[in-house]
């Protein structure tokens, strides 16, 4: 049998114990840039997921920074734009900002005030969920259902996420 997109991709994922703390174990995506049948296979894995899942998507937000190596191929792909949720200070124009805990530190991320209209049906990327801290910080700013809770808690369930 022919390799499967999938094991394909999951060949091209590395795992580096103890990085960049101690107890963290960092799984590392690079291989699957550095290959362009893995890097075709993720994003032909993510557009059938998202065609099968999610009758419309009106913009792809994607996560500083390997959000932003998927978000862009995927959202040429189902035909639409792609917004930037950045670490703090990055972006011109007014902005909108929130603190947040990492697994392994503190941040600030960031996104432009129009990037997205009321309504919109967000879809948002990232290379991976650990806490699902960051993914939260962009359903704060893109206002998915889990905002209120987000808001209110500082947390959210992964439930409210729908991960490939
Ligand atoms: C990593 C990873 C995810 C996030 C996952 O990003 O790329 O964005 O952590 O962890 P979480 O679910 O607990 O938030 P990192 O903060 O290392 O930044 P980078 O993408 O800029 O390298
Ligand atoms: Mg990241």
């Amino acid at each position: 049998d022919p390799e499967s997109k999938l094991q394909l991709v999951q060949r091209h994922i590395r795992a580096f114990p103890d990085f960049p703390k101690k107890g963290i174990l960092f799984r590392d995506i690079c291989p699957i840039l550095k290959d362009p049948a893995a890097l075709t296979a993720v994003i032909d894995l993510f557009e059938e997921h998202v065609r099968k899942n999610h009758q419309q998507v009106d913009l792809i937000v994607g996560i500083d920074a390997r959000g932003f190596l998927f978000g862009p191929l995927l959202a040429q792909r189902l035909g639409v734009g792609f917004v930037l949720v950045r670490k703090k200070g990055k972006l011109p124009g007014t902005t909108v900002s929130v603190a947040y805990d990492l697994e392994y530190g503190k941040a600030e991320a960031e996104i432009q005030e129009d990037s997205v209209a009321p309504g919109q049906k967000i879809l948002l990327i990232d290379d991976l969920l650990a806490t699902g801290g960051e993914s939260c910080i962009a359903i704060m700013f893109t206002g998915c259902q889990a905002r209120e809770e987000v808001l209110q808690k500082q947390t959210c369930k992964i439930s409210n996420i729908s991960p490939y």
